[in-house]
């Protein structure tokens, strides 16, 4: 039976999505380790199928207000449907919702405050560097949604490792046409999610919105297995 390193719990529970960042790039040598850690993750017979455009400096301006004109413009035209069905799922985004809008002051009836809060994920929360990550055409592009996930996690731990923050932002996919017109990427490429990264502006409300996560016994069904404790 092998051991995990003492503090492995601690650390993959200290990662957390930042929501605001200074603006100072990070070393160029650290964004590289950062990204031969993501890919180092696992993937569907090993098909690796990452296919990651990195944006900063002046692009990410650009881009930032290609995609905030656009938005402005025509609203959003997303690769794959929002939808988080009925029942928990959609209960839990609402409680993030209320929870980050809460340490926002932004009220429930305020659509302005909140609109300018999506202009806010539009540009990058102020941050340096973006990751987008698209998908490659490959079936239905469901296992190789899954890859981006395990991809996305070993980005952020490395991010958390080397002492920065990141923040997964799917509100960038909603925009997909403007991204891959801007960074000239064809259209069979899905737009998943972007991984924005920097460092975090700790004086933040949002620095760390902490929503929190279910009981196991909400996620979790056992067979067979004694002795579980799942609350
Ligand atoms: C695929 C994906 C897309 C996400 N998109 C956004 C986003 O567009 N904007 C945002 O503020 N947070 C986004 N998040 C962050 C989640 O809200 C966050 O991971 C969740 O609330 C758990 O909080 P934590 O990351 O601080 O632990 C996204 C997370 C994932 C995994």
């Amino acid at each position: 039976m092998s051991q995990h390193p003492n503090g492995f719990s601690e650390f993959i529970r200290s990662r957390h999505s930042a929501r605001a960042f200074l603006p100072d790039p990070i070393p160029a040598e650290v964004i590289e380790q950062v990204l031969i850690d993501a890919q180092s993750a696992p993937s569907n017979s090993n098909t690796q199928p990452w296919n990651v455009h990195l944006v900063g400096g002046t692009a990410l301006q650009d881009l930032s207000a290609a995609l905030i004109a656009e938005f402005d413009k025509s609203g959003i035209n997303p690769d794959f449907t929002i939808d988080y069905g009925q029942g928990v799922h959609p209960q839990r985004s609402q409680a993030l919702a209320a929870k980050m809008y809460g340490l926002l002051g932004i009220a429930r009836e305020d659509k302005e405050a909140r609109t300018e809060f999506v202009r806010e994920n539009l540009r990058f929360f102020g941050a340096p560097h973006t990751a987008l990550l698209f998908i490659p055409p490959m079936g239905d592009r469901i296992r190789a949604a899954f890859d981006q996930g395990t991809y996305a996690e070993n980005f952020l731990l490395s991010l958390e490792a080397h002492g920065y923050h990141g923040v997964p932002q799917g509100m960038i996919s909603p925009l997909a046409p403007t991204v891959r017109e801007f960074l000239g990427v064809d259209e069979e490429h899905k737009l998943v999610t972007a991984l924005t990264f920097g460092i975090a502006d700790e004086s933040s409300p949002v620095f760390n919105t902490s929503p929190g996560r279910a009981p196991l016994s909400e996620t979790v069904t056992a067979h067979g297995i004694e002795g579980l404790k799942l609350d």
